[in-house]
């Protein structure tokens, strides 16, 4: 399978970005045995925290080595990409996701952006983002990014240069909306690039609810959505998930029930869905690279040559 960088994204908060990043990477760390590195590129530094003790937070967030540090430091004061400074080894509390990485996030990443775009930096953070991902994407099988919502210029960044891009959605009309206007923003600029969607993940649903079996069936209707076959429902297990346990826990002990049922199934539609693509790449590739069957210029004009 191709080494791939997967963008999380909605433009809608609260749908379970941060937590699908999280119970993804554990997931495919602990029962696919891959290497995952997750980055956080929210401010809020939702999914930070769910991955380590607060006081470890603080500690890297105080000594200078998180997301902001790392583009701050290349983009504008212009050193060179130093990435590997900033991935944080055994940063989750299963004891199973030894393979799980995390550059952390902090605050002040709000002050970056303002600071990126007063000095109209944006051409340079897409390049740091760019060689950024190349350089990760040698390292991991698989890489997450945890966007905030909305669409700041860094979001854009992610969303240009990751391979693929993966949006959990609510089932209600709101986190809908989210949906289009996101595939409104990708429209508009096809020329920047942009990366392919992996899929829509329904989070957040209650199989009792007519209401949210109604817009169940309205997203997987819309096939340019690639809704992964597992929805998520509302759970107290998956609340629970969000609170980074410090004595450790089996991958079992964490996703209990359907919510692992439901967990495994999509990190393993993911994998697929990543070997589909490749798949489909490299036979375009070879249908582009096979000479057109009938003659080729070459021969006409051999032909006229000779009847002459
Ligand atoms: N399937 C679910 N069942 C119950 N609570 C959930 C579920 N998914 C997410 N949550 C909760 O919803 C809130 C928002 O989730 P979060 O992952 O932070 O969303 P986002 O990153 O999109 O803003 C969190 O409190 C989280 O614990
Ligand atoms: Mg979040």
């Amino acid at each position: 399978m191709k080494r791939s960088t997967i963008a999380v994204m909605n433009t809608k908060g609260g749908v379970g970005k941060s937590t699908l990043v999280l119970a993804v990477a554990e997931t495919l760390t602990a029962i696919y045995n891959k290497s995952v590195l997750v980055i956080d590129s929210d401010s809020q530094a939702s999914v930070s925290s769910m991955l380590m003790t607060s006081m470890r937070l603080h500690k890297l967030q105080s000594e200078a080595t998180t997301i902001v540090d790392l583009l701050a430091n290349t983009v504008l004061q212009q050193q060179p990409l130093d990435w590997p400074k900033y991935v944080v080894a055994g940063s989750s509390d299963i004891d199973d996701a030894t393979g799980l990485y995390l550059i952390p996030s902090d605050m002040q990443l709000t002050l970056f952006e303002r600071e990126v775009s007063k000095e109209s930096q944006h051409g340079a953070l897409r390049s740091t983002i760019h060689e950024l991902l190349d350089g990760v994407r040698s390292a991991f099988d698989i890489v997450l990014i945890d966007c905030p919502p909305g669409l700041s210029v860094l979001t854009e960044s992610w969303l240009r240069e990751a391979d693929f891009h993966i949006s959990p959605t609510k089932p209600d009309y709101i986190s809908v909306c989210g949906l289009e206007v996101f595939r409104r923003f990708k429209a508009l600029n096809p020329e920047m690039g942009f990366a392919e969607n992996l899929g829509v993940v329904i989070n957040l649903m209650d199989p009792n609810g007519a209401q949210d079996r109604d817009y169940d069936a309205w997203l997987r209707a819309r096939a340019e959505n690639r809704c992964f076959a597992q929805p998520i429902h509302r759970s107290v297990a998956l609340q629970h998930i969000t609170q980074f346990s410090p004595e450790g826990r089996s991958w079992l002990g964490k996703y209990p029930g359907a919510v692992g049922i439901a967990i495994k199934s999509i990190a393993g539609e993911i994998l697929q869905r990543i070997e589909a693509s490749d798949r489909e790449k490299a036979a375009e590739a070879t249908a582009a690279s096979t000479p057109a069957i009938g003659p080729s210029p070459a021969d006409e004009t051999t032909k006229v040559a000779s009847a002459s």
